[in-house]
């Protein structure tokens, strides 16, 4: 059976976002650097479509203080850099040493290096720390999402905005036979549109970027 005349073509097609890359025209050489590098060893990076959402919500809240969970060597970082601004700060934590290093190679020389600093820590004891910041971007193992957000929200500023990269996890969270980690996507899915403190909401970018907007 053919589709109706009008029906939509989905956003995560890869014609419909070859489309949009064209548009966006990133200029920066690192970003290219970074992608080759993340391919040539299989590890997963956020991607240019939901980089772009980051950057731009950043700038949209006047973000100065960004806080990562699970940013790897940096690619993430990248686009909350830009967004933050010359005076502004993006704190990367990260339980494996091999990316920091890797961080700190490609990184070197480049302008935004200094808006950057990635360190060895866990997720969970640094949100433990009293803090408070604009934006909280987790990108961690997936089983500790929920209880990655209920330790966020306490340490955002109102109006500041919890970011999860992989609420709709390739699709499997709306298959019945759910693994440890599509469990923890589902539960933190449900437990972010719940949460008597945000405004949220998915946006069809990259794995699906979960966005919640604490309100106050
Ligand atoms: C998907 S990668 C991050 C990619 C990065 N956000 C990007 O787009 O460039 C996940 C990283 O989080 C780290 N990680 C996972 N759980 C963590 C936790 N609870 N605390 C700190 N790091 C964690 C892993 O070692 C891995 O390097």
């Amino acid at each position: 059976m053919s589709l109706p005349r009008n029906a939509l073509r989905s956003p995560f097609d890869p014609e419909m976002r070859d489309y949009v890359q064209v548009l966006v025209d990133e200029q920066d050489a690192l970003v290219d650097r970074m992608e080759l590098y993340a391919k040539e060893r299989d590890f997963p990076i956020i991607g240019r479509d939901a980089g772009r959402w980051l950057e731009l919500l950043t700038k949209m809240i006047g973000a100065k203080r960004v806080l990562e969970i699970g940013a790897g060597f940096g690619y993430s970082a990248f686009f909350f850099a830009r967004g933050v601004g010359p005076d502004g700060h993006v704190r990367g934590i990260e339980r494996n040493d091999y990316e920091i290093l890797g961080f700190e190679v490609l990184f070197a020389g480049h302008p935004l290096a200094d808006r950057i600093a990635i360190e060895a820590g866990e997720g969970r004891d640094v949100l433990g720390e009293e803090a408070e910041w604009d934006v909280i971007f987790v990108d961690a193992e997936k089983e500790e999402y929920a209880e990655l957000l209920a330790l966020a929200v306490p340490r955002l500023r109102p109006g500041g905005l919890v970011l999860f990269d992989n609420a709709l996890w390739g699709g499997r969270v709306v298959e019945d036979a759910a693994d440890s980690a599509t469990e923890g996507v589902q539960r933190f899915n449900e437990a972010l549109f719940a949460h008597p403190e945000l405004d949220a909401h998915i946006l069809p970018a990259g794995d699906g970027l979960a966005v919640g907007r604490k309100r106050g």
